[in-house]
């Protein structure tokens, strides 16, 4: 389906992301998977994956710095001649009740969540629109619609998200890319796993489906679309989620 095509998922080798990496590289593009620490658990992704016949590679980047962002870009359109698809994954949580949340939590989370998207489609933009297409998928969270207590960090990033998602597609509309969220809910990751039990015992109880979801619920959204045939959504925000924001 994808046969030819260039994906740059950033935070790619872990979690939701290594989901995304596997579904879009199955579905037979070229993976560009971001990381940032931890060479080692990337590199057994990215090898776990091409023993399986996926063409992947893992790119070491932090999405938090622009020069890092542009380097990324500039290696994936050297070593793979395109890039078709951003999904801007990269995500991290520092959760703590405002009283004790320091200006460094906060910035550090919002640098991430929220720059990091900006500096990744920044870096890609100019490419994008030369080749007159493109599709951005930004990765947010239901707790950027809803809010969750020791979160205000990540909440405001991940609402950040929203505007600049739909003034992305709004600016690039006229020049065939795309820009779409999908919002997951709590999905079974590391991210989630290290929630206190008691606080996880909770939120689960306000999950409709009483479950937490799968990382692969998660990525066939994605490469939904991504799909030649999602031409005509943009601005769109697409929850996964379990029915936990209604
Ligand atoms: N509702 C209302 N108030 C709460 C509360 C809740 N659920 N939990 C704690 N509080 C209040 C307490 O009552 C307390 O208030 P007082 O000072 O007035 O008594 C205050 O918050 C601090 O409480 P604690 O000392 O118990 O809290 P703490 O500082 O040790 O930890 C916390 C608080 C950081 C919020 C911790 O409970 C926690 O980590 N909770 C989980 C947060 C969470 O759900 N994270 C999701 C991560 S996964 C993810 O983000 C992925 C995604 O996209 C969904």
């Amino acid at each position: 389906m994808f046969e030819g095509r260039v994906a740059i998922v950033t935070g790619g080798t872990r979690g939701i992301g290594a989901a995304i990496t596997e579904m879009l590289a199955k579905s037979g593009a070229h993976v560009a998977a971001g990381y940032s620490k931890g060479k080692e658990p990337a590199e057994a992704c990215v090898a776990r994956l091409k023993a399986d016949g996926a063409s992947v590679s893992c790119h070491q980047g932090r999405v938090d710095d622009f020069s890092d962002c542009q380097r990324v870009v500039d290696e994936v359109l050297e070593r793979f001649g395109r890039v078709d698809y951003l999904v801007n994954n990269a995500g991290i949580t520092v959760d703590k009740t405002l009283r004790k949340m320091s200006n460094d939590d906060w910035h550090n989370v919002l640098n991430v969540n929220l720059s990091g998207a900006f500096h990744m489609t920044k870096a890609v933009l100019e490419h994008m629109i030369a080749r007159g297409s493109g599709r951005i998928v930004n990765i947010s969270s239901v707790i950027g619609e809803t809010g969750n207590v020791g979160q205000a960090n990540y909440a405001a990033s991940k609402a950040g998200l929203f505007g600049f998602t739909k003034s992305t597609a709004l600016e690039l509309a006229n020049k065939g890319i795309t820009a779409n969220v999908v919002a997951p809910g709590f999905i079974a990751t590391e991210m989630v796993k290290a929630v206190p039990e008691a606080a996880l015992a909770k939120v689960i109880e306000k999950i409709p489906q009483r479950r937490l979801g799968d990382p692969a619920e998660v990525a066939r959204v994605v490469k939904f679309l991504l799909e030649d045939g999602s031409s005509y959504i943009t601005g769109a925000v697409y929850t996964v989620n379990g029915g936990l924001d209604m």
